[in-house]
């Protein structure tokens, strides 16, 4: 049952706003404290989305809100036109937690993809004249914008805009030959770009074999390898960043989401031989970088450094994996458990929308995406008290659904 206050939302909301998001889930958040999420009525919901991978400290983390207040009270903005001391710790942090080299800040995952596709081209052409083509993997997700949406290996995401960016390769995921094959055969190709987990497109693990294939020819060939971690990176998968797990290092990796805490930011960070390839007059924006998100970031990275941050996600995470395992035993309508860290999927034998809209009715957040996949990525710090409350509530909406969906399914 909707309350007054709720249906009033609904409704302005189709008076006033374009209805691209579809049918939003019928709750509006107004709060957040650590793990919880509070709704118009002030109930209280356990958060397994963290927006989409995005509030790494969950909400009202001290550090981060001193962080952010502080900022607030000296400067928001001032502009690229200007040093500017937030923007250059930033990069320092990201530097020092994953390889050395240099950042250019955006506003999203979207935008740094769009930077790093511009970096990969025009290095590409400036240094080896004419490589130009990217390859790319189906199943991915990139973004929105024109260049990052015909990255994006998916017909469904460019249907009805007319002719997509010119120069992608779509090679398929995971197969080791065809990558070998495309790379072996085709002397324009400048950048390899890929996600070692494909989040958008159901929690697809990276084969440590085809990732090795990449990075290993990629290196001998001069082509550039760029890492999307949007959503794997800032300790979502138990490492800072995903590509630790697979011992590579990118020549640019790519980053949003969680970097911000809940701040719009994104960045590129590339090896320092890369940064001279984006001159003045190639790349900017207006608000990439500005001091406010800048401070957001650094506070976020000077937690997810702490090696007792990491753990803390690796023990999180081994204790929602044996639950599910255990869930998994009961009952056959769990099919597969994916992911690393809290960047989890679980994949269930029939359509996961209804579930999520059942979850929430039992204050849980979750999400579904490529149709069947549960995708559960709670906030970065989130106690064992929260998670197992979140679990408990998971258990029995998947064993009730479980059981339905077998006596439906022996009925037919
Ligand atoms: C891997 C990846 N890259 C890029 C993006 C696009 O990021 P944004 O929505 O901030 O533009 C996403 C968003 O889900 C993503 O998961």
């Amino acid at each position: 049952m909707s309350s007054s206050k709720l249906t009033k939302i609904m409704n302005d909301d189709k008076e006033f706003l374009f209805q691209n998001y579809g049918e939003r889930l019928p709750v509006s958040f107004v709060k957040g404290d650590g793990s919880y999420l509070y709704d118009q009525d002030n109930k209280k919901y356990v958060d397994f989305l963290s927006g989409i991978a995005v509030s790494a400290l969950g909400y009202s983390h001290p550090a981060y809100q001193k962080a952010l207040h502080g900022q607030i009270d000296k400067i928001i903005h001032s502009s690229n036109l200007f040093f500017n001391q937030e923007q250059i710790e930033t990069a320092r942090l990201i530097s020092e937690t994953s390889f050395p080299g240099k950042s250019l800040f955006v506003n999203s995952g979207t935008e740094a993809n769009e930077a790093a596709i511009k970096l990969a081209r025009r290095y590409g052409l400036g240094i080896h004249r004419k490589k130009y083509k990217i390859v790319t993997f189906t199943g991915s997700f990139h973004g929105r914008t024109f260049g990052s949406m015909s990255a994006t290996a998916q017909d469904k995401i460019h249907g009805g805009f007319g002719p997509i960016v010119p120069g992608f390769i779509y090679a398929p995921y995971n197969n080791r030959k065809a990558i070998r094959k495309i790379l072996k055969n085709d002397k324009h190709i400048a950048a390899v770009m890929l996600e070692l987990i494909q989040g958008e497109s159901g929690i697809n693990v990276a084969d440590a074999d085809f990732v090795r294939e990449i990075f290993e020819t990629c290196n001998q060939k001069g082509i550039l390898t760029i890492v999307d971690e949007v959503q794997t990176g800032i300790g979502r998968t138990g490492t800072t960043y995903v590509h630790q797990h697979f011992n590579v290092t990118p020549d640019i990796l790519t980053l949003a989401k969680g970097l911000g805490g809940g701040v719009p930011i994104g960045a590129i960070h590339a090896k320092n031989f890369l940064a001279e390839h984006l001159p003045y007059g190639t790349h900017g924006t207006t608000f990439g970088g500005n001091h406010l998100a800048c401070a957001a970031a650094s506070a976020v990275l000077n937690e997810v450094k702490k090696k007792q941050f990491v753990n803390a996600v690796d023990a999180s995470s081994t204790y929602i994996f044996d639950r599910l395992k255990k869930i998994k035993q009961k009952t056959g309508y769990i099919k597969s458990l994916r992911g690393m860290g809290l960047h989890i999927g679980v994949e269930i034998a029939e359509e996961g929308k209804h579930l999520v809209k059942e979850a929430l009715e039992d204050k849980l957040v979750i999400n579904c995406t490529a149709g069947n996949v549960i995708r559960i990525m709670p906030p970065l710090n989130i106690n064992m008290k929260t998670l197992e409350e979140g679990m408990d509530i998971f258990e029995k909406l998947i064993l009730k659904n479980g059981e339905l969906y077998e006596n439906t399914s022996n009925k037919l």
